[in-house]
């Protein structure tokens, strides 16, 4: 085993969208992958990175007045430091502006256009800029991009294309002698029934209306496609292609393409397509995770819903977000993100049932035993024998778990030891026994063994959790490394009776939830003025590139603007932003939340006639319903803002077009 190799990717992010907690999920869980297997004993590399080229990104640079360059290396600086505040353990990190990725890349396109699997045409068809997908006329979903529903532009350019159809039948074969290949299985069936079997069309890989790419060496006029390029990463930093690719022949292929279910098509149709062309193996596993979802929608900067994962750890530590990261959502389906979840995780696994096992077993070590672990004196109780057998079973189990990548349930399985070490105390009531002499070998032998019991959670949550399994190892006042690994849990009794131990503060402290929640509303009612803001440096952004700004009819046609009329207004209780303003739209009355206390007393709304967007969907704040919004207007430092009113004798209700 000690020298087998594990290779783990995750995808590499686009530096245009700031990282949300959605993003961390993914690096989270590839990052446990990878701890776990090292812990196991392979020689693992674990590689992230950036995806910096492409229209969105030549987009977003300039939208802020930067070069692309200055662009990425600012947003790329705070992914590095975003994975080191979460202890993700990557080997490498990869940005596909760094030269070596460059050469590389231009060499596989070569490659593939002198053995004439990339051909010179022209590309008629439409193009989603935030997917940096093509997409054919039959695909689109009512014109716009089947993935994220955005409008997609209509291209006509000279491009270069790669023959997929070529290889498509040998692809088809591999997805359906290889079920492996494809996890979790429903997802092969989705590439095979709505993308291969159909038939695979040529792909367009160079684009010529913007510069911000890879060149095509030998037209210089073409920049490679992103996904191209992007894909290559994982094996253009092991080296593919260079002067020295001793990691690609150690690693390669990789054994996890860890991946959001959105972007799985990529990884299982053009990538084994490119790797069947260079006639290089193909990866043995591309795994499709689920998104963390937020109000019923995928996190994304442009729906504004997205949660920030340093304020997160920040507020609640970096082993409470990653451990509410990994045991809540099913690995492979979606799951929710939301602050109650979170703070009904850490108090009742992490402080309740883990944080007081150790803190009562340390206090009881403490107060009958003199700090000392005790010595086991009996072995044949069979409350003694049941924890033994749970305790010895957890590798295995865990390992079983691993190996299909269910890591809430290896979780699961550790809190299981932790859940039974807890009954353990309360069958024997430790505290009962202290009080009897006699009872004094049996009192020993339950501490002991809720020790040891500890050092085996403490060893299994090592790839999950990366500052509590130390914390709990100082407590028992364990510092030989030989009792922290997976090796050592083979044997029960290996834990030193006569170990000092060291107490010390809760590892997880209870959260106070209504307190909690309340302080959280209380903060998100800033927003307002923040929201605010954001709007209007988009709009700044957008002045200057108006081209890019402009909309279709259709999309405004979307909006339900409605002349209202303010019937009764007051002051949110608790706000210091808020009025709560009462509007009779027509026949009905609605409640609508509106930013404005600092410009407006309520008083001075009553009877005046505003617009009300009146589709928009509902939101709770302060625990009371908005439904909708009212325009104003506001100069860009916010100072002055205005309601927008209606003069004219039109009634409430009426359509504003
Ligand atoms: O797709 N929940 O980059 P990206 C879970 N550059 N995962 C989420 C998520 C959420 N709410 N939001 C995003 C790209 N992700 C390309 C990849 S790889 C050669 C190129 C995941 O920054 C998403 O599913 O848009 C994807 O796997 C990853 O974040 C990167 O997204």
């Amino acid at each position: 085993m000690q020298n087998s190799t594990f290779y783990i990717t995750t995808p590499i992010y686009y530096p245009s969208d700031k990282l949300h907690i959605g993003h961390a999920y993914c690096t989270v869980a590839a990052d446990a992958i990878a701890r776990y297997k090292r812990q196991c004993g392979y020689d693992v590399y674990f590689l992230t990175g950036s995806d910096e080229h492409g229209q969105k990104i030549e987009r977003a640079a300039k939208n802020n007045n930067e070069t692309p360059k200055q662009y990425v290396d600012r947003i790329v600086a705070g992914f590095v430091s975003l994975w080191k505040l979460l202890d993700i353990s990557n080997d490498g990190f990869i940005r596909t502006t760094d030269e070596y990725h460059i050469k590389s890349v231009q060499r596989i396109f070569k490659k593939l256009y002198d053995q004439g699997d990339i051909y010179k045409s022209t590309y008629t068809g439409h193009y989603c800029t935030p997917c940096e997908s093509f997409w054919l006329e039959r695909q689109l979903v009512d014109g716009c991009c089947p993935d994220c529903s955005r409008p997609t532009e209509l291209v006509e350019e000279e491009s270069y294309f790669f023959r997929m159809s070529k290889y498509a039948p040998r692809l088809i074969e591999h997805i359906k002698t290889h079920p492996e290949f494809i996890q979790p299985p429903a997802r092969a069936n989705e590439m095979l029934q709505n993308f291969l079997l159909p038939g695979l069309e040529d792909l367009c890989v160079s684009r010529t209306s913007f510069k911000w790419g890879i060149p095509v060496d030998f037209d210089e006029k073409h920049v490679v496609y992103v996904w191209l390029d992007a894909l290559s990463n994982y094996i253009t930093k092991l080296g593919f292609y260079s002067s020295d690719d001793s990691l690609y022949k150690k690693y390669w292929p990789c054994d996890i393409h860890l991946v959001g279910k959105e972007i799985v098509r990529f990884h299982t149709i053009i990538w084994p397509i490119m790797l069947m062309a260079l006639n290089e193996p193909l990866p043995k596993q591309v795994f499709g995770h689920g998104w963390l979802v937020l109000d019923g929608g995928k996190m994304s900067k442009s729906k504004g819903n997205v949660v920030d994962p340093v304020a997160l750890c920040n507020r609640y530590g970096v082993d409470a977000i990653r451990y509410f990261l990994l045991r809540e959502v099913p690995f492979g389906s979606d799951g929710v993100f939301s602050n109650e979840a979170l703070i009904f995780r850490i108090n009742s696994d992490l402080a309740n049932d883990l944080g007081n096992l150790l803190s009562r077993t340390v206090a009881m070590i403490e107060k009958y035993f003199n700090s000392r672990i005790p010595a086991p004196l009996e072995d044949n109780n069979e409350l003694d024998e049941n924890l033994r057998a749970l305790c010895l079973g957890l590798t295995e189990e865990i390992r079983s778990c691993m190996d299909e990548l269910k890591l809430p349930e290896a979780l699961g399985a550790i809190f299981k030891v932790v859940d039974a070490s807890n009954k353990y105390i309360d069958q024997n009531t430790p505290w009962l026994l202290a009080k009897n002499e006699a009872s004094m070998p049996r009192l020993q032998t339950v501490l002991y063994h809720l020790a040891e019991s500890l050092r085996f959670i403490g060893v299994s949550l090592k790839p999950f959790l990366t500052s509590t399994p130390d914390k709990i190892f100082t407590s028992l006042g364990i510092n030989d490394a030989g009792l922290m690994t997976l090796q050592s849990l083979k044997t029960f009794f290996a834990l030193k009776p006569g170990t000092a131990i060291v107490k010390g503060e809760p590892i997880f402290p209870r959260i106070d939830v209504k307190k909690e929640l309340l302080a959280l509303e209380q903060e998100s009612l800033e927003k307002p003025a923040q929201a605010i803001e954001e709007q209007a440096q988009a709009r700044t952004a957008n002045e200057e590139s108006p081209e890019e700004s402009l909309i279709d009819y259709e999309d405004f046609a979307k909006l339900d603007l409605r002349l209202a009329k303010v019937i009764a207004c007051e002051e949110v209780k608790r706000s210091k932003s808020l009025l709560k303003l009462t509007l009779k739209v027509g026949d009905s009355e609605r409640t609508v939340l509106s930013g404005i206390q600092k410009w407006y007393s309520p008083e001075t709304l009553i009877n005046k006639t505003v617009v009300l967007v009146a589709n928009l969907k509902p939101k709770k704040l302060c625990n009371i319903e908005s439904r909708g919004m009212i325009l104003c207007a506001s100069d860009e430092g916010d100072e002055h803002l205005t309601i927008i009113t209606s003069e004219g004798e039109l009634p409430d209700g009426t359509k504003v077009r």
